[in-house]
């Protein structure tokens, strides 16, 4: 009785195997058959009705029908998983071909960090360091230490930004120079960089703007050094042969003091729109240091003399680039911007 039972079970389990179309069904098979409540099970508590003597029989059996059961599961578990999985992989497949999502806008230097990074190049390769100063200067390194007295009327060639009695917002980095002066020792070869406040606007000006300045100190410095020095730069930077003139100038710093000139980069000096048609733009200021800017500072003059000069940097990239206002430079127009990517 018994034993049909069971034979009967097997042929179900079998066949419930055999049909199951996926993983999941099989597991409910496994469940139906093999689980607490399952068939098998309910006909092990019914061994308990069998005479002592038919047990081992019976027992031998089950175990067949359970162990022929769990191979024609497995079998049919491993045959459904990797159908499965090959299903699966089908499916998902990668296009390896396909683009990628488009690259997020890589970000450039900004045309006045190029300008800068370019000109303290230049001047490294001559053996000059990049010192930097305070923006909030006081009055006393700002002009006084320059050889600019209060109630002097060389303070009105700089429109100040006061901030308060003793302090203003830096109107050049010439003061660096008195810093380093201070601080330092000679020889020297250093490079004042940064920006810089005016209280002055228009095409060409704006209230706050960037400069780079030069210093020398050494045992004998002579014009010839300084104009050797700019004339070697102006070649670099504009990457071609271009002329250096000096014009006689006033700096208070300076003595004797020479606006820079240079042929116009634009038109190689034969006259152009940048240079009102006069072939020639200024660059920026310069002079052997006055020696009183020097004893100033507790150097030994004349047993150490030195020359500086002083560059703006926006102007140094409109004549180099062609920029038309200094305005552009502050816009963030990423059309003016991408120009000066690379
Ligand atoms: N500091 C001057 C200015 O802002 C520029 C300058 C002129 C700097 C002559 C110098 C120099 O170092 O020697 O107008």
């Amino acid at each position: 009785m018994l034993k049909e039972k069971l034979e009967e079970v097997r042929e179900r389990a079998l066949a419930a195997i055999r049909d199951a179309s996926n993983s999941q069904i099989l597991y409910e098979v496994k469940v139906q058959f093999f689980g607490k409540q399952g068939q098998f099970s309910a006909l092990m508590k019914e061994m308990g009705k069998l005479l002592p003597e038919e047990r081992p029989v019976f027992g031998k059996l089950v175990n067949e029908v359970k162990g022929a059961l769990e191979k024609s599961y497995q079998e049919r578990e491993t045959a459904l998983k990797s159908a499965e999985l090959d299903a699966k992989l089908a499916e998902e497949s990668l296009d390896l071909t396909l683009p990628g999502p488009e690259a997020p806008a890589l970000g450039a230097q900004h045309p006045i960090s190029m300008v800068i990074d370019e000109i303290v190049a230049i001047l490294a390769r001559l053996g000059y360091a990049v010192r930097t100063g305070p923006l909030i200067e006081q009055d006393r390194y700002n002009f006084e230490a320059l050889n600019i007295p209060k109630d002097h009327p060389a303070r009105d060639m700089q429109d100040t930004f006061y901030v308060d009695e003793r302090h203003v917002l830096r109107t050049h980095t010439s003061p660096i120079q008195a810093h380093v002066l201070e601080t330092e020792k000679p020889p020297l070869r250093i490079i004042g960089v940064g920006p810089v406040f005016r209280c002055d606007s228009d095409v060409s000006h704006s209230p706050n703007f960037h400069q780079i300045e030069g210093m020398y100190v050494d045992a004998k410095v002579s014009m010839a050094d300084l104009k050797g020095t700019i004339s070697h730069f102006v070649k670099e930077f504009f990457g071609k042969e271009l002329k250096t003139r000096f014009r006689p100038s006033f700096f208070p710093f300076t003595e004797p003091s020479a606006e820079v000139d240079c042929q116009c980069p634009l038109c190689s000096g034969r006259g152009c729109a940048m240079c009102k048609q006069s072939g020639w733009v200024e660059i920026g200021g310069s002079g052997l240091i006055n020696p009183n800017v020097l004893r100033h500072a507790g150097v030994d003059y004349p047993r150490w003399q030195g020359f500086a000069f002083g560059f703006g940097v926006e102007r140094m990239g409109i004549i180099k680039y062609g920029i038309e206002h200094i305005g552009l430079y502050n816009q963030n127009d990423v059309r003016f911007l991408r120009q000066f990517s690379t």
